[in-house]
């Protein structure tokens, strides 16, 4: 069976590096690109981090682009209290050596899915969705070419983790999000809701770093750092590791769980901006839109992690 197509289009974060790195150990998939976008801290570091990441990976080939450095019609929102001033806090880092490519991301994105065939590509967005809805609007016959969005995003019963309401990525690009939420583009959510469950205790820690790989040594160095924000707010134990959903997700859908329903983006509201409101009791008769997950098998999941780190 070929591998599956995908395009990661991320703003790392540690937990972004660690969904590229899953994805690069993976052979059921071919990762065509990596775009870059401006989220959890500004796009010259997304880019860099990104280039950082696939250096790590050993795979200097992966071609990365840099895509849109703001919302759509915001400003842009950061996260360094969570990430650090790099957006890879934790570790000491190189200096990546791969060249970032020239042709903008939005592009890379539009001319992948104008030149494969219909079906063929599956959209991971693991940032503010800036570059896809960009896309989507600049080129609207893309739209019926994609296989499937998987995407990191949003919450419900979890609530918001930058507002009360709104989970970061979707709340930095509201316009943006309700574009993808609205194509028509089959997609599967992976939300606070689910995402929180998928926590880096310590024996999954050590589990990493016990790997004695410099890709194990990085993933726990960065959840090291990384944990100490939602430790502090959530009294959890651990981080979690939200963007590998994703990626996971791709490999064995079976570890997760969750309901079609119908996601809707708050746009207009300044106390609700950016919800993601999730129509679960199916109340509406607005047509179910979205996957949208809500549990997780933890074990299995940091064991699948676990051993495809492994294999870098
Ligand atoms: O709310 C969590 C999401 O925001 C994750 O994708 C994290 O990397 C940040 O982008
Ligand atoms: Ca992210």
């Amino acid at each position: 069976m070929s591998a599956r197509k995908i395009i990661i289009d991320t703003d790392p974060g540690q937990d972004d590096a660690v969904a590229i790195l899953l994805a690069l150990a993976s052979p059921e998939l071919e990762v065509l690109g990596v775009t870059a976008v401006a989220g959890n801290v500004p796009l010259p570091l997304t880019e860099r981090n990104a280039r950082i990441v696939c250096e790590l990976a050993g795979r200097p080939d992966v071609p990365v682009f840099a895509g849109c450095d703001a919302p759509m019609r915001r400003k842009l929102v950061t996260a360094e209290h969570v990430h650090g001033k790099t957006g890879l806090d934790g570790p000491q880092l190189p200096d990546p050596s791969m060249p970032l490519q020239e042709q903008h991301g939005v592009e890379f994105i539009i001319e992948t899915l104008r030149d494969a065939p219909s079906g063929a590509v599956t959209l991971c967005p693991l940032g503010p969705l800036t570059n896809i809805a960009t896309a989507f609007m600049r080129a609207p016959d893309i739209i019926e070419k994609v296989a499937e969005i998987v995407l990191m995003g949003g919450a419900y019963f979890e609530v918001g983790n930058i507002t009360p309401s709104a989970e970061f990525n979707i709340y930095v690009d509201p316009e943006a999000a309700e574009i993808v939420f609205k194509s028509g583009v089959p997609l599967t959510v992976m939300p606070l809701d689910v995402t929180h469950k998928a926590l880096t205790t310590r024996p999954r820690v050590e589990a990493f770093r016990d790997l004695g790989t410099e890709p194990g040594r990085m993933v726990a160095e960065w959840t090291d750092f990384f944990e100490r924000f939602d430790k502090e707010k959530y009294g959890s134990e651990g981080a979690p590791l939200h963007d590998p959903c994703v990626i996971a997700y791709l490999l064995n859908p079976g570890l997760f769980s969750g309901r079609k329903v119908n996601v809707e983006i708050e746009t207009g509201s300044n106390l609700t901006l950016g919800m993601s409101v999730a129509d679960w009791w199916h109340v509406t008769d607005r047509p179910a839109n979205a996957m949208f997950m809500g549990d997780l098998d933890a074990e299995g999941f940091f064991a699948l992690l676990t051993e495809r780190i492994a294999r870098l």
